[in-house]
């Protein structure tokens, strides 16, 4: 599980901190679906990077299985990630210049797979969000929803434990929006993983075992 004892975080913009969360408290369980909610600006992506070890808490700290995640060092952080933990982005960080097929196989690099293994697995993965057919194009040439599916089976290739998923329904349609959680749930029903959403409103509540709300006041409001 996740716990959060007392973080707080503030990005410094312009000369001035905006404090985003403060001395902000939570479990999220292993091994089912907890969900971040709030409102636009509350800090749910802030969150998110904080668990997924992309960032650092000002003060506080983060726990994972009931240890101290590292604070600090980068390199300690990415090995503590490594084949650990996905993130499904808000913006979906494909990169750019590569097809969805190799922002794929790149994801599988780390895991130690061969390389007839990581093809296998990638088309496979691409079958599955009905994206095989489009293997060979690059994230721009695809619609905002299709890049949220590439980005989708980029995740749930390299089988992580955990997922941090921001935002994985906000822009697709509906019918597109449910396939996407019905996999996110398989991977947690079936596979034994620990799923963290965060989400304005497009990821339906009843779906998870526990829900965090974040309630500060968002900056714009
Ligand atoms: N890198 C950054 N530099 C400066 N300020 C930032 C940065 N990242 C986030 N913020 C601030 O933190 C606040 C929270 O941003 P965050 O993206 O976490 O909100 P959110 O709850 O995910 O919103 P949304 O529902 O729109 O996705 C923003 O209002 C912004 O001012
Ligand atoms: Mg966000």
């Amino acid at each position: 599980m996740f716990e959060a004892r007392g973080i707080s975080k503030s990005f410094r913009v312009a000369g001035r901190d905006v404090p985003v969360l403060k001395d902000l408290h939570c479990k999220l369980p292993s091994r089912s679906v907890s969900l971040i909610t709030g409102r636009s600006g509350e800090g749910k992506s802030t969150l998110l990077s904080l668990l997924a070890g992309l960032d650092f808490p000002d003060a506080g700290e983060l726990l994972f299985q009931g240890d101290v995640m590292p604070s600090s060092a980068m390199g300690r952080m990415a090995d503590w990630r490594r084949n650990r933990v996905g993130v499904l982005f808000q913006h979906f960080n494909l990169l750019p210049s590569w097809t969805i097929l190799q922002n794929i196989e790149a994801a599988l690099i780390t895991g130690g797979m061969g390389c007839a293994e990581r093809l296998l697995r990638s088309h496979d993965w691409l079958k599955r969000v009905g994206l095989d057919h489009r293997h060979d194009h690059l994230p721009s040439q695809l619609s905002v929803g299709q890049q949220q599916l590439a980005a989708l089976a980029r995740v749930m290739a390299a089988e992580p434990q955990v997922i941090l998923a921001d935002e994985p329904c906000a822009d697709v349609d509906p019918e597109t929006g449910e396939a996407i959680q019905r996999h996110l749930l398989e991977f947690v029903r079936a596979g034994n993983g620990t799923l963290v959403v965060a989400s304005h409103g497009t990821f339906p509540q009843e779906l998870a075992d526990c829900v965090f709300q974040l309630s500060g006041h968002p900056i714009d409001s």
